[in-house]
Order: structure tokens, then C-alpha cells, then sequence
């Protein structure tokens, strides 16, 4: 088992505040993402500043890509994004158009999605999914449970690279123990941390600490 990535989402409303967490935790954290929210407020001037800031990292549109994935995608990359999220409902031609323009494509899983619809995606070349807890279903009293374990077992069984998000703290890490996750996500774990930086290295602490062993 490798030791999980760590990714930073910046889900700012605006490149200033995005920008002002980055610039601390940056150093810390393997993976950037262009968050969706940031994606919206910004466009694609905030991959092109995130790529300007960080040249060597992995830089990720989350755009949850719906339609349109091959133009999306393009101009994502034109930016300079590395990566590109697409939502899991959007059909095999908007992720196979999507995956031509891009290094690698994930498919971001929410709502009521299929282990066959999942094979379908390992057929289209589709390596890399994000299991997520969305923040409007913790919100709403949803916690992690032994489900999404058994989910995240089976889909790295069959193969593919997993990443986790939502909500997550340093605490929650340990629940996963023991699971191949690829990447671990966190937002306002990291950024909105009274300092970034400490956060994005206790994180990263918690995380061999657990998969180092
Ligand atoms: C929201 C997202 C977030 O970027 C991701 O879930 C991480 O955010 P947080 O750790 O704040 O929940 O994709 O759609």
C-alpha cells in the first residue's frame, strides 16, 4: 500500500482569499485543487495563477464536468490544469472526450452510481474516482460509515486509483486505515485552519503516521 497524497481543494469565493490560503499551506500539500466554487467565481484565470504559483505541482480543475467535457477540458488544460474532475452521472462520451484533452480524468462520486457504471469507466480508460461525502449531506447529519468502507474496498479492488473527500480533519483519517486511498482531499480542513501551514503538515503527519507503518 503507497502513503496517500495530500490535496488541497481551495474553494474560495475569490483568487485573493484562495491565493492567501495557498501561499501558506502550499509547500506542504503534493496536489492543488481549483475547487469547484473557485472554479465558478474565477474561471480559468484561477488555474492559470495556480500553475504561475506552482510550476511542479499537480494542479486540479474541479469543474465536475456534466457536458461538454472535450471543450471543457481543453481550456482547462490550455490553463494549465493537470487533471479534471467530471461528475459521475455524465454519460461515457462527455468522460472519453473529456480524458482525450487531459492528463488524467477522475470521476467525482455522488448520489446513486452503480459498481457496473463504475466498470464502464475503467472500459473507457477511467483509472481515478473521488469518493465524496458531499458538504450538503454532512451538513444534513451524514457521517462516513462502514458502507463507504466496503465502497472504497471494492472500487480499489477493482482497480482504481481512490481519493476521499469530505469534510475531513486530521481526527478522521484513522477511519480509513487499512483502505489503499490515493489521495486524501481536504478544503476547509487546511484552508480555513487558523494556520494552513500547520494544518497541511499535521495532516500530512497523521498521514504516515497511519500508512507509513
Ligand atoms: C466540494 C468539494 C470540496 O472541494 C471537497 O469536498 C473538499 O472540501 P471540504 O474538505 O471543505 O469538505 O469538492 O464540492
Amino acid at each position: 500500500m503507497t502513503i496517500p497524497n495530500l490535496q488541497i481543494a481551495l474553494d474560495n469565493n475569490s483568487l485573493s482569499e484562495a491565493i492567501s490560503s495557498i501561499s501558506k499551506a502550499g509547500p506542504f500539500v503534493d496536489i492543488v485543487e481549483v475547487g469547484t466554487i473557485l472554479c465558478l467565481q474565477e474561471g480559468v484565470e484561477a488555474i492559470r495563477c495556480l500553475r504561475a504559483l506552482f510550476p511542479k505541482k499537480i494542479i486540479i480543475a474541479d469543474t465536475k464536468c456534466a457536458d461538454a467535457g472535450g471543450t471543457v477540458a481543453k481550456n482547462c488544460t490550455d490553463a494549465g490544469a493537470d487533471w479534471m474532475t467530471v461528475i459521475c452521472c455524465a454519460t461515457i462520451p462527455t468522460m472519453k472526450a473529456a480524458l482525450k484533452e487531459v492528463h488524467d480524468l477522475q470521476v467525482e462520486l455522488y448520489g446513486n452510481w452503480t459498481f457496473e457504471e463504475a466498470s464502464q469507466w475503467l472500459e473507457a480508460g477511467i483509472s481515478q474516482v473521488i469518493y465524496h461525502q458531499s458538504r450538503d449531506a454532512l451538513l444534513a447529519g451524514e457521517s462516513w460509515g462502514e458502507e463507504d468502507l466496503l465502497k472504497l474496498r471494492k472500487l480499489s479492488r477493482m482497480g482504481f486509483k481512490v481519493s476521499v473527500t469530505g469534510g475531513l480533519t486530521k481526527e478522521s483519517l484513522d477511519l480509513f486505515k487499512g483502505i489503499d486511498v490515493y489521495t486524501f482531499i481536504a478544503g476547509r480542513g487546511i484552508a480555513q485552519a487558523e494556520d494552513p501551514a500547520t494544518a497541511a503538515k499535521e495532516f500530512k503527519a497523521e498521514i504516515q503516521r497511519i500508512w507509513g507503518e
